[in-house]
């Protein structure tokens, strides 16, 4: 994978794709048995910043690494001052030991090689410190769903694959041996999003971006006709499910 894999649809992912539930930082808070308010936060593969910006939202200063230059430079322009960009990558950080309350990934650490990035990201939390790894997932059974997913899954040549979704994330974190425990939590939610905000939403997924305009262009016709059909009215409601792993060193 490129590094500057989300650069050239930075601007496209900070305006529509989907933030978190705010469920998710009660749940961190839980974890952490403190407030996020002055926690000190890394939030590695921070892209735009839109899960840094919720958390430095809550107070907490974070220190935001990613490994794409026009990321970060969407992040920087659209943060205050308690957000510290760095360019990094989650499997080598460029950053001291024992120094974070909380280690954060949000949607990002699929792109890291594991038995890199989670001795990483032990060493720099300090002794019971949290790792927090989350994905948010569409979790609907309306029809436009399965049609988007055959249809993605044909024009990406396999690289969408709506499994993906079930895949259990905590193993790698659970059988590393770094973590005194590592649980699991589903956190289902709903947005309402207008058509074409959710359009630009799904276009700046990877496996999208990397296909040729003709072939972006049937699964947006496709997706638009689908909603359209499914819900019957612009705004739409969309289902979500976010899927938060906690691990504790
Ligand atoms: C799907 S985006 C998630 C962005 C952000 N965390 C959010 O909540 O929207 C994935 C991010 O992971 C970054 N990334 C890719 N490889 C990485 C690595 N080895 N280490 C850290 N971040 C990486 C990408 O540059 C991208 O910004």
């Amino acid at each position: 994978m490129t590094r500057q894999l989300f650069d050239h649809v930075a601007e496209a992912y900070d305006a529509a794709r989907p933030d978190y539930p705010g469920e998710l930082f009660d749940t961190l808070e839980s974890a952490l048995g403190q407030p996020l308010l002055r926690a000190r936060v890394l939030d590695v593969g921070a892209g735009t910043g839109i899960a840094t910006r919720a958390l430095a939202g809550r107070g907490a200063d974070v220190v935001a690494v990613d490994p794409g230059p026009g990321v970060l430079s969407v992040l920087r322009s659209r943060s205050t001052s308690r957000v510290h960009p760095v360019l990094g990558d989650g499997n080598a950080l460029p950053l001291r030991d024992g120094h974070f309350d909380l280690v954060t990934y949000a949607q990002s650490f699929h792109w890291t090689r594991p038995e890199c990035s989670l001795p990483e990201a032990a060493r720099v939390l300090h002794d019971r410190g949290v790792l927090a790894l989350w994905w948010n997932f569409l979790d609907t059974d309306e029809q436009w769903y399965d049609e988007w997913s055959d249809l993605a899954g044909l024009l990406s040549g396999g690289a969408y694959d709506r499994a993906q979704a079930d895949v259990e994330y905590a193993a790698p974190a659970r059988e590393s041996g770094l973590f005194q425990w590592v649980s699991t939590v589903d956190l289902p939610w709903r947005r309402s999003v207008r058509i074409d905000d959710f359009v630009t939403d799904m276009s700046s997924h990877s496996y999208v971006s990397a296909m040729a305009a003709a072939e972006q262009g049937r699964l947006f016709d496709g997706l638009r006709a689908g909603l359209r059909r499914d819900q019957g009215a612009d705004p739409v409601e969309i289902r979500y499910r976010t899927r938060l792993v906690v691990a504790r060193r």
